[in-house]
């Protein structure tokens, strides 16, 4: 069966199924960093990170979160329903870390008392700036009512992901949603995986995410496979 390409972007590569509700999507072990800027591979990175957002997904389903995931079909391949991408990413941060430490000069590790609920317009020519809720008006990217059940459901899943991963002794610092439309409605979509959140060890405060490779800390496929073995249980 040779799948038509549709899109292939920096992590994964998305294919054409026989049903045109559906789509496959392939996880690469490419990685890159700062817009691409930066390039690398981290062996094992598309079969880990297929089976870790297969798992995410499946739990955060059965907590009521629409997601578009159908069901993985091979060790980097899985099944999804076939989105119209809302160019926006939603972060849902726990801790500071990364930009916003930047960004407010606030040191990495410090607890928000709330979670903070960020949006940025996907466009890599513009390298995915932070925007607020009216300019999202004006670029029509979503609706105010599409809007707020996005954040709705950012802060639904921080909820869920947060527990789960305490239980395993991981801290969810922070992460990136992306969202789509199909049969007029919102789907979670994209992947949840160590490339698109923050993991680190509840006690020790060791990074179990891409941070490793964003930072050359070394030991990033390690990283990835300890966190799949924590999430397996
Ligand atoms: P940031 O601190 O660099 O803004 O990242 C916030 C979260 O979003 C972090 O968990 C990593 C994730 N993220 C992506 O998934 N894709 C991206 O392109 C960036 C910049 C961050």
């Amino acid at each position: 069966m040779a799948d038509r390409l549709l899109y292939e972007g920096k992590a994964k590569q998305v294919f054409e199924t026989d049903d045109p509700s559906l789509v496959l999507v392939y996880f690469k072990d490419d990685a890159t960093a700062f817009n691409g800027e930066k390039k690398g591979r981290i062996d094992s990175k598309g079969r880990l990170n297929n089976a870790m957002s297969s798992l995410f997904f499946e739990l955060l389903a059965k907590e009521g979160v629409p997601t578009h995931f159908v069901r993985a079909v091979d060790e980097r391949t899985m099944l999804v329903k076939k989105l119209s991408i809302i160019p926006l990413e939603v972060v849902v941060r726990n801790v500071v870390a990364g930009s916003l430490a930047r960004r407010l000069g606030w040191p990495e590790g410090k607890a928000l008392a709330k979670p903070v609920l960020e949006l940025y317009y996907k466009d890599d020519g513009l390298g995915d700036p932070l925007i607020n809720r009216s300019h999202v008006d004006a670029l029509g990217a979503a609706t105010p009512g599409e809007l707020d059940e996005l954040s709705g459901l950012g802060l639904k899943v921080n909820g869920i992901l947060s527990a789960y991963l305490l239980e395993r002794k991981v801290r969810l610092v922070d992460f990136k949603l992306e969202f789509g439309r199909a049969d007029g409605r919102i789907w979670l979509g994209d992947e949840i995986s160590p490339d698109t959140c923050r993991f680190w060890d509840a006690d020790t405060g060791e990074r179990l995410d891409k941070d490793r490779f964003r930072r050359d800390m070394g030991g990033v496929e390690e990283a990835y496979q300890e966190m799949y073995r924590r999430l397996r249980g």
